[in-house]
């Protein structure tokens, strides 16, 4: 079996094209130009590489944004201080703290901070909260980016055993309740799991996001799974996954690149996300 690759650039491409329109006609309607401000503390260079991702997306969707870069040694309250201007300043729609923060900032701290208005992330507990009751809310990107790829991909979710490897607050957490709320069978799996191929060789639908390059091999995908891999590690200086990409090819029906796989659709999310802002802050 030779699988299907799943262009996330691609589709976000168009996803994109499509959010621009509504951005134009958006601003047409009430004046008012959504607007992302991306705060990003020192300069670890995956950081500035996904600041960069996402300052590119809003030019290609018609929409503001700033970047506030501070340096490493940037205090918490002086980190906090300026989220609360940026809180209360009505020009700004969205806000988002680039992750991880130097080892002397609290980061929920500082996700608390953010008003949950603007809190396009969806990492405040409030917007957390209102996901796993349903309830209308900012999700957060990459898992909303990862469900929204598979359905335009024309994969049914419902029914199927969809195993999350990964229990992080950004991925694995979030992604896992989005696929239960697609009625999917889910299993969680992570550092602590026991005969971890067990569960994989189970799953209808495979999410990685472990960052560790390659983890996972082809003897660990069931033939036809749909394997959907968040990982970017650098190896070589040379992008790759948490899957061994070129196995994953033989045995899966639908496997998603590293690069141009989820990475596209979590910044596409962001931008959905941006502009939902901007529309209940206008309204
Ligand atoms: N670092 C890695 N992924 C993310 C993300 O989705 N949002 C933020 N703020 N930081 C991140």
């Amino acid at each position: 079996m030779s699988a299907t690759v799943i262009n996330g650039k691609e589709l976000a491409k168009k996803l994109r094209a499509d959010i621009r329109e509504r951005v134009n006609q958006f601003i047409e309607e009430t004046k008012v130009v959504p607007h992302l401000v991306v705060i990003l503390v020192g300069d670890n260079p995956a950081s500035v590489s996904y600041v960069t991702g996402k300052q590119k997306a809003c030019e290609e969707t018609n929409m503001k944004s700033t970047l506030i870069k501070l340096p490493v040694e940037t205090t918490e309250e002086e980190l906090i201080k300026i989220i609360n201007d940026l809180n209360a300043d009505k020009s700004v729609h969205g806000i988002l703290v680039q992750l991880p923060l130097p080892k002397h900032i609290d980061e929920q701290k500082i996700i608390n901070t953010i008003c949950v208005e603007k809190d396009v992330d969806g990492f405040s507990p409030i917007n957390v909260g209102k996901m796993i009751l349903n309830e209308e809310c900012f999700l957060p990107c990459t898992p909303a980016g990862i469900i929204k790829m598979i359905k335009e991909t024309g994969i049914e979710i419902a029914g199927k055993h969809a195993v999350v490897i990964g229990r992080s607050n950004i991925v694995g957490k979030p992604v896992s309740q989005l696929l239960l709320q697609e009625n999917a069978t889910v299993t969680i799996c992570h550092s602590r799991t026991k005969d971890l191929k067990y569960h994989t060789l189970q799953a209808d639908i495979l999410v990685v996001a472990i960052g560790k390059p390659k983890f996972v091999t082809k003897d660990m995908i069931k033939p036809g799974a749909v394997v959907i891999d968040v990982g970017v590690n650098r190896v070589d200086n040379k992008l790759c996954g948490d899957v061994d990409y070129e196995g994953a090819l033989e045995v899966a029906s639908y496997v998603t690149p590293v690069p141009g796989g989820v990475g596209p659709m979590t910044i596409t999310m962001l931008m959905e996300n941006t502009l939902e802002a901007a529309k209940r802050l206008t309204r």
